[in-house]
């Protein structure tokens, strides 16, 4: 292993990087993501680990997440919040996540805190406001870029 920017490099034959503090699951879920297409839209470990501290500070309990994808940022938000936290999960597509990312989440034992929504997120925001319940209690990650 050699140190560079405070991140581990294997150097190995496996020359991927790698971070001491990213659960086994989401390594599992970034090197299944590393092949698949469109796979640099996946959210990179580093931003991550930010994510992990904010979600902490904020002690999030319920969350919207917009963009799946394969599901970095959920599992690592499934994982930071509480056992009886929930995450609206919405993408206008769920097969990158059925193909890589919901197999990982059912074995790390978060899939229960997950409501995946297919759909375009805005007609979903519009029906989550419609309950005046939901105004304000929501911690929001917008990923669609
Ligand atoms: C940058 S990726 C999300 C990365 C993901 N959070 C991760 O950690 O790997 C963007 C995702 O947003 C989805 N998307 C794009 N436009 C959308 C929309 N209007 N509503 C819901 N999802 C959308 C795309 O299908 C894509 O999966």
């Amino acid at each position: 292993m050699e140190q560079i920017c405070g991140i581990l490099r294997s150097s190995g034959s496996v020359n991927r990087p790698v971070y001491p503090r990213e659960s086994r699951f989401l390594k599992e879920l970034r090197d299944a993501t590393a092949d698949y297409p469109g796979a640099l839209m996946g959210t990179a470990p580093d931003a991550g680990q930010l994510m992990t501290l904010l979600l902490g500070l904020v002690n999030a309990k319920k969350i919207i997440e917009i963009g799946v994808f394969t599901g970095y940022s959920l599992l690592l938000t499934a994982l930071s919040i509480p056992e009886d936290g929930k995450i609206t999960a919405i993408d206008v597509s769920r097969k990158a996540y059925d193909d890589i990312g919901l197999p990982i989440m059912q074995k790390a034992g978060v899939e229960h805190k997950i409501d995946f929504v297919e759909s375009p997120a805005l007609p979903v925001l519009d029906k989550l406001l419609e309950n005046a319940e939901n105004e304000g209690t929501f911690y929001c990650w917008p990923y669609l870029l």
